[in-house]
């Protein structure tokens, strides 16, 4: 069983500049609601109730947003109006949320190092803040699943068939039995390095295996990523997870404009009329620069 979840929010975002600059890319707003809220979503639906964000301190705003506002909350009530803020106030009360600092952006890794007082002994999922995903069955629950089947460790994975590839860790995955076995991560490699067409989408379980390889490892430059630390796991298998779902990076420009229309489209108030006004407006466009 796996309650606790951690949420790394602490990167700088320059992929999203100039929004960037004064909001984190976890808060862009997807249609009515942040990024960050959905991932959340997730994480409750998938059984989580213990949650922990890592933020860096000029992302303060993201605490302030998982905070009850009282006031807010009154004058919604006064004017009918609760069901507003309802799937917030039901996030807030399903999971216990904390928040630990990355003080200097390392990268991925060590972002969740921080969290290790929070997790101590029990396994838990990790989500990357800018990845959103949407399913049937919650992403994170699927690798929960297959954690709890398997154990060892889980990475959630999804097939790319476009040179878009290249900017992911893409996995050298290996048939046992029914399952996939993650061998090792290659970080970014080149079209001719693929070791295969599955990439890592930003969702993981761990154990506590995962601090100790975090201390052996032997990091080249300053940026301490996740598939390091995966590539020395190696008391238990890693299992891939190839979700069941759609998956957005919303820290990408194109992957937040995909997210918005397609959420948009989705939308129980305005998903009608909008794809009313999108089959409309793709007959109409003359697309690429006019
Ligand atoms: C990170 C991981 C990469 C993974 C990706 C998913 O990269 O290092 O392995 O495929 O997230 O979004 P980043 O997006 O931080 O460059």
């Amino acid at each position: 069983m796996v309650n606790k979840a951690v949420v790394a929010c602490a990167g700088l975002g320059t992929r999203m500049l100039p929004a960037t600059k004064v909001l984190p890319k976890e808060l862009i707003t997807i249609v009515d609601t942040p990024a960050l809220q959905y991932i959340l979503q997730e994480l409750v639906e998938s059984g989580i109730t213990e949650i922990e964000i890592v933020i860096s301190p000029q992302k303060e705003i993201i605490r302030r947003y998982l905070t009850p506002d009282a006031e807010l909350e009154e004058i919604l009530i006064s004017q009918g109006r609760q069901e507003e803020i309802a799937s917030l106030k039901r996030i807030l009360q399903s999971a216990e949320i904390n928040f630990v600092y990355q003080r200097e952006p390392l990268g991925s890794a060590h972002a969740i190092y921080e969290a290790r007082k929070f997790v101590g002994r029990e396994p838990f999922v990790v989500c990357l803040g800018d990845d959103l995903t949407c399913s049937d069955v919650p992403v994170a629950k699927q690798l929960i699943d297959l954690f709890d089947k398997k154990g060892g460790a889980v990475v959630g994975a999804k097939e790319i068939l476009t040179d878009e590839i290249t900017s992911y860790g893409v996995i050298d995955a290996l048939r046992s039995g029914d399952e996939t076995v993650c061998r090792k991560i290659v970080e970014k490699p080149s079209l001719w390095q693929l070791p295969s067409r599955l990439a890592s989408i930003g969702r993981y379980v761990f154990t506590e295996e995962f601090f100790f390889s975090y201390e052996r490892a032997d990091f080249v430059g300053r940026e301490r990523g996740i598939p390091d630390v995966i590539n020395l796991l190696s008391n238990k298998p890693v299992y891939v997870c190839k979700i069941l779902g759609q998956r957005y990076d919303v820290g990408s420009k194109f992957g937040l404009a995909q997210a918005v229309v397609e959420y948009a489209c989705r939308h129980r108030q305005i998903g009608k009329q909008f794809n009313e006004y999108l089959s409309k407006f793709a007959g109409e466009s003359k697309f690429a620069g006019n």
